[in-house]
């Protein structure tokens, strides 16, 4: 037998036996100064394309404003104790009415953290007899969530219709077996690479299959659909999302999440999320700063055309200059390179360092070796301004990139 910690030592994880390379650089950089279109990094001021404070919230005085006075008047604890027990109050129930109408649906529960939530709804809203039906390059908490299940589940390829249908047909015969459901997970952006989920397609084979949907919609809600009401309203087919979530991580620059759906389902997951039933309840400055966001994403309609009016002059702006992003449909914007890790590190500190540039970058093993991603998250407060000079130092990173520049400085990095 040998101590626990001993393996810890010697491996340290995909990740993790990077860090004497990466850590404080690539990984747990510091960004300084308010929240904004340019930071601070490294004692330097870059333009930041690598924060989901898609519609300029993060620093909005009207909001700062809110996040003072509830903090001042009720400091950061309460209310104590979970939902459950005694960290319930009013505001937490206005909050949820509200999330629920914003996204027409009957109910809304709010959670934490929207990881932990949505682990804790897939584990609550399927037994052993049911069977999940899920996209390949769902999110970590989807994974997750889908690990804890004791029954079946079956993978569709990404955003493929076909594969999807053909895994439903499994997943049908196991639960008719079973005399289980079937749960269905998409989400309604897809992170990575900006693609939206294919959800008309998807709740079209409801005419044919009994299944229930789950909609991740962290990138959509705010920035897609009328008055950022998410990828559901977008495409026409919020009404059947059987439960819809969004997290306040990211256009709302807050934090904790919600579900909404039927007032049966909310229900059953406020009596049975485990991640709420046994944590303490979101702090009331998180509740009162979440209603006044979400009040300025009904009423301010100009900051998610500020949004896109940027996200537009940004992918043209790449598209025109030769750059190949991909199939976005959203506002996430990647930039597809070839090169290997280390010519990756070099261009990316290239990046930062002489073009004022700083956003993130992805790299195998989360996509095939010999690839690069550079993603781009385009915000209400970058301005034009930011979108050419960022064009500029792409175009000047790419000519360097095929010389080979890259490979021999990537080289001495690593
Ligand atoms: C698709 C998706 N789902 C869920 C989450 C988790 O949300 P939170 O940051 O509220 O835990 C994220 C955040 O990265 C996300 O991108």
């Amino acid at each position: 037998m040998r101590d626990l910690f001993e393996r810890i030592v010697e491996d340290k994880g995909p990740l993790g036996k990077w860090a004497k390379q990466a850590e404080g650089y690539f990984v747990f950089p510091k960004l300084e100064g308010p929240i904004s279109n340019r930071m601070t990094f490294n004692g330097k001021k870059v333009i930041t394309w690598s924060i989901n404070d898609y519609l300029g919230l993060a620093n909005h005085p009207e909001v700062l404003k809110v996040d003072g006075e509830s903090a001042a008047a009720y400091g950061m604890a309460y209310p104590m104790g979970a939902r459950m027990m005694s960290g319930h109050t009013e505001f937490h129930e206005q909050l949820e009415n509200e999330c629920a109408e914003f996204v027409d649906k009957e109910a809304a529960y709010l959670v934490n953290f929207g990881y932990q939530g949505m682990v804790s709804a897939i584990d609550a809203l399927v037994t052993k007899n049911d069977v999940i039906v899920y996209d390949m390059d769902t999110h970590a908490c989807i994974i997750d969530g889908v690990r804890l299940h004791a029954g079946k589940r079956f993978v569709y390829k990404h955003n493929d219709i076909e594969s999807f249908e053909k895994n439903l047909k499994r997943a049908t015969k196991m639960a008719e077996a079973n005399n289980g459901g079937i749960l269905v997970i998409s989400e309604g952006v897809f992170g990575m690479r900006g693609e939206q989920g294919r959800l008309s397609e998807i709740v079209a084979l409801k005419e044919k299959y009994n299944f229930r949907l789950l909609v991740d919609d962290a990138h959509g809600f705010g920035t897609l659909g009328k008055e950022g009401r998410g990828t559901g309203f977008e495409q026409g087919v919020q009404d059947e999302i059987d439960v819809y979530f969004a997290t306040f991580a990211k256009s709302m620059a807050g934090i904790g999440a919600f579900f909404a759906g039927n007032k049966d389902v909310i229900q059953y997951l406020q009596y049975n999320m485990r991640s709420q039933m046994f944590a303490k309840s979101l702090p009331m400055p998180m509740v009162k700063g979440a209603l006044k966001r979400l009040d300025m994403l009904r009423t301010m309609p100009e900051l998610k055309e500020k949004l896109w009016t940027i996200t537009n002059a940004l992918q043209n702006g790449l598209k025109d200059a030769g750059f190949d992003t991909g199939t976005t449909q959203t506002c996430i914007t990647p930039v597809f390179l070839k090169g290997e890790v280390p010519e990756a590190m070099a261009l990316v500190h290239d990046l930062r360092e002489n073009h004022g540039v700083f956003c993130s970058i992805v790299v195998y093993p989360v996509i095939p070796k010999g690839l690069m991603i550079l993603r781009l998250i385009p915000t209400a407060s970058h301005t034009l301004e930011d979108v050419n000079e960022t064009i500029e130092a792409f175009s000047s990173i790419r000519s360097k990139l095929e010389k080979g520049i890259y490979k021999r400085i990537g080289a001495t990095m690593i």
